[in-house]
């Protein structure tokens, strides 16, 4: 299905890199890529030879979009930061104008390389999604993206489409000048730490993964809350919903992780290949069914933020129970949920195991012990807590829940977490696509989420339940799990996991 191949280009040491960020002007480049740039300069692992271009229409010179970087960065020291800005130089260029880009082409011919090594270029695509097709075709037209002269790699943002067919037409369109190797779709959530750590906490140890199955496991809940809303974005989130901005991609990211058999080695085809049995796994739903695994819900006000159409029934909330057919997770329910404007931000894994089979210590008819739970806080508060039972010291026989537990905070003091980006962009530059999504990979991900987007358009179609800012979303999604005897697990803000 995939055409990923080996990178021909990649980890070439010493030679110098251009990389390009399109849509310069903008806020990811100010709030994300300009501060994990520099970040990454600051600790000394930003490749020597990197000259950083910022192209976007804005008028503007070296001067102005070294000051707007810097505005993002806080208050770097000035003689790092000075150095640093050296790196960034800045061309006025339509990017979907070939003519205009020739400009952009012919300053990054002018910058310096090692000796007579080649220049690379890394091409960013910083822009709306709806300038990333007449973008790539304004780069191939103006010789951009031609290897003549090192590497050429491109990376893409996300939103990748608006369903399958868009997102499928997107990649034809880039196939039809990137080879796949070259091609770099961003999931931040795959660039944060405790992500990453997933993949060393279940295959660097040998303990977990012999239970890791539905032998030992009852239930996987992933969670990822936000306490912010819509706010500006109230145009692009509209149409988008929860399920497109936040479950295509960054829960299914997770439900992958999570879910995976061991890839041979941690190399990104044989990693993105385990995603992708996964992803193929999950099982598809008749409409029946759809509407009795979901539940959506929007918070009270949405409709009046700026950019929101009138009586708008996008959800920002969902609630989606998911099953997996393969021999690993057959019958063990996944329970994802997503929103805006609940009580605060937070994203976690839980993975509860069987009860015992048979309790042998007394306890009254009306207590459930509850199976050991694993909590993997991906943030804040990154770290991991696992629940067991004890015995309470001078009672009778009595049990409680107790846990061990590990902190960033402290099992690493001293060192900081950082943004994904920071990851990723190092990550490209090394030729390195374990951690960004493939093309079949995100087309699955759209055959998973169409349908059930699809579903709300029809007649008859359940309108998003109400809920209040600040709380913790419709009270119609406890029922979800009720139907199965089970509650959403307490996350770790409600057990006081707090480094
Ligand atoms: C983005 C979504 O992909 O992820 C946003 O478009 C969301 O709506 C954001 O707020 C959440 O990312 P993080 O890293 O803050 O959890």
């Amino acid at each position: 299905m995939t055409t990923v191949g080996a990178n021909l280009l990649s980890n070439d040491g010493d030679n110098a890199t251009a990389l390009l960020i399109l849509g310069a002007s903008g806020n990811l480049t100010q709030q994300k890529l300009g501060p994990a740039l520099y970040s990454l300069h600051h600790k000394g692992r930003l490749p020597h030879h990197v000259h950083i271009v910022g192209v976007a229409r804005n008028e503007m010179t070296d001067e102005q979009f070294r000051n707007q970087l810097r505005e993002g960065c806080g208050q770097p020291p000035a003689a790092e930061w000075d150095e640093f800005a050296q790196k960034l130089t800045y061309v006025t260029a339509d990017v979907t104008d070939p003519d205009a880009l020739s400009g952009a082409g012919s300053h990054i011919g002018h910058l310096p390389t090692q000796g007579d090594g080649p220049l690379n270029c890394l091409l960013y695509l910083a822009l709306a999604p709806g300038l990333y097709e007449p973008a790539i075709t304004a780069l191939s037209a103006a010789g951009l993206t031609d290897e003549r002269d090192g590497w050429r790699r491109v990376v893409v943002e996300k939103p990748f489409g608006s369903d399958l067919n868009t997102a499928r037409q997107l990649n034809a369109h880039i196939h039809g000048v990137f080879r796949e190797d070259q091609v770099y779709r961003i999931d931040h959530y795959l660039g944060k730490e405790t992500v990453q750590n997933l993949l060393v906490f279940r295959f660097a140890n040998a303990i977990f993964e012999p239970v890791w199955n539905r032998n030992y496991i009852d239930q996987v809940q992933i969670t990822v809350t936000e306490d912010i809303l819509v706010g500006e974005r109230g145009e692009y989130y509209d149409r988008a919903g929860v399920l497109r901005d936040m479950f295509q991609n960054h829960l299914l990211q997770l439900l992958a992780f999570v879910a995976m058999d061991p890839p041979y080695a941690f190399e990104a085809d044989a990693l993105r290949n385990e995603k992708v049995k996964v992803l193929n796994s999950v099982r598809r739903m008749s409409l029946h069914d759809l509407h009795r695994n979901l539940v959506i819900g929007q918070y009270d006000g949405y409709h009046i933020e700026p950019g929101v159409a009138p009586g708008s029934q996008t959800p920002t909330y969902a609630a989606l129970r998911l099953f997996i057919d393969n021999w690993r997770w057959q019958g063990v329910p996944f329970y994802l949920r997503s929103g805006k404007g609940l009580a605060r931000k937070s994203t976690e894994m839980v993975i509860q195991f069987h009860s015992p089979p048979h309790m042998l210590f007394p306890v009254p008819d009306h207590v459930a012990i509850p199976g050991n739970t694993l909590s993997i806080c991906v943030q804040p508060n990154e770290g991991m807590r696992l629940e067991f039972q004890s015995k309470v010291p001078d009672a009778e026989l009595d049990m409680k829940g107790v846990s061990l537990e590990f902190h960033y905070e402290e099992g690493f003091a001293g060192i900081d977490i950082p943004d994904a980006y920071e990851r990723l962009l190092l990550d490209v530059m090394e030729g390195d696509a374990a951690l960004f999504t493939r093309n079949d990979e995100i087309e699955l991900a759209w055959s998973i989420i169409d349908p059930i987007i699809d579903s709300l358009d029809l007649p008859g179609a359940p309108a998003p339940y109400r809920y209040l800012t600040g709380m913790s979303g419709p009270p119609h999604s406890e029922e979800l799990l009720l139907q199965d005897n089970r509650y959403w697990l307490p996350g770790c803000a409600e057990v006081g996991y707090v480094a």
